[in-house]
């Protein structure tokens, strides 16, 4: 008994929970996702996995996303950079709607499966039922041979490393790194993206481990904000564009680690029901970075103020206006729109996280949840 407990201790580098291990080891595994595949120097991207099928996916009539919770929302970023960048389009379902649903599948159909285990059950389904139909099938996993990276015709993996914590982070901005990966290469070879713009997309790619670090500099800060809002009955979080998924997923991990009720939306879907919720005892986390969308962000959050909303901003650093409108503000660094979602995912990440130490929660072994999900 001593000696497990010697061992898990060893096994989490001292932190007290291997959530907040994986939370701080982004910056590696993010570098991990992208080693030997990108190169800004030379200009070069490779995935390994994808060139034998670079043809096949850059001739698709349509990419179709499928997976399960966090790998669902990593597939929701995904579909935002595939169209803007590929201009190729994209559905994304939930492996369990689509596998039950008699869905129109082609053979010029290119199916990808998220899947940080590999092993969920209705994403193999669902692959296996695309498969049948003739479409191709490209695994993102991070377990090394798991049943889905088996039973797709090609795929890249995550190389997140082995993530224990029931409430996946690490393994979400891998996925998000691969699937950006995916699609900056098919803009390229479509030619839907300028040289120049491919060159700088490379260049940022490269510069996100030492980004996310400096994210990760706000943990003591996060966890201040965290301490005022421990006894928070729900929370709503608001996003738009590529940060609409980051909202949905913020809320995901406040639900499954602290058991607050909380809910993702579109911030601009926020008139059509959740304002009905907002007062003085609703705190609203907005994803405000300094975007395409960041002008409507701003007379959202202003709708939330005027009805005496307490609202957390993530925002890009340097930001004042925002900061004089708000009761919180976490800073993240300045990046390309297309990978702001890496940044701006991970204070979500450490917010949860800090609120369920504080409500004494099982923050890596949650109530009710499974690592993977291989029954139906
Ligand atoms: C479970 C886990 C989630 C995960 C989901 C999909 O619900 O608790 O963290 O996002 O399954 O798992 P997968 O291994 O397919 O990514």
């Amino acid at each position: 008994q001593k000696l497990e407990m010697e061992l898990e201790a060893i096994e989490k580098g001292g932190y007290d929970h291997f959530m907040l291990k994986e939370i701080f080891e982004q910056p590696r595994s993010i570098a991990d996702s992208m080693r030997g595949r990108v190169n800004s120097e030379e200009g070069s991207l490779q995935l390994g996995g994808l060139s034998e099928y670079m043809g096949k996916l850059a001739d698709a009539k349509r990419i179709i996303i499928v997976g399960c919770g966090t790998s669902w929302h990593a597939g929701l970023v995904a579909e935002y950079i595939f169209e803007e960048l590929a201009r190729i389009p994209v559905e994304v379902e939930y492996a369990s709607e689509f596998r039950y649903r008699n869905p129109i599948i082609r053979e010029k159909d290119f199916v990808i499966a998220i899947s940080q285990s590999g092993e969920t059950a209705d994403t193999l389904a669902a692959i296996q039922l695309a498969k049948s139909k003739g479409a191709t099938i490209f695994g993102v996993c991070n377990v090394v041979g798991s049943s889905i990276a088996r039973e797709t015709h090609a795929g890249a993996y995550t190389h997140a490393g082995p993530e224990i914590g029931v409430a996946s982070t690490k393994a979400f901005t891998a996925q998000v790194t691969v699937l950006t990966q995916m699609a900056i290469a098919v803009a390229k070879k479509r030619g839907t993206i300028s040289e120049g713009l491919y060159r700088q997309l490379l260049i940022e790619l490269e510069n996100i481990p030492r980004k996310v670090e400096q994210v990760l500099k706000a943990a003591d800060k996060i966890k201040e904000i965290a301490f005022i809002f421990t006894y928070a009955r729900n929370f709503i979080y608001l996003g738009r564009g590529l940060n609409f998924p980051v909202a949905l997923e913020g809320a995901l991990k406040l639900k499954e680690i602290s058991y607050i009720h909380a809910e993702g939306y579109p911030a601009a879907e926020m008139k059509h029901g959740p304002i009905a919720l907002i007062d003085e005892d609703m705190p609203v986390v907005f994803i405000a970075t300094k975007d395409s969308s960041y002008e409507k962000v701003v007379s959202n959050i202003q709708e939330v103020k005027a009805r005496k909303g307490r609202v957390i901003a993530i925002v890009t650093e340097g930001d004042s206006l925002i900061h004089s409108m708000v009761d919180f503000v976490i800073e993240i660094p300045k990046t390309h729109e297309i990978l702001m979602p890496l940044l701006s995912s991970i204070p979500l990440q450490l917010l949860s996280y800090y609120i369920a130490v504080m409500r004494g929660r099982n923050v890596d072994q949650p109530r009710n949840l499974a690592k993977s999900v291989t029954v139906e």
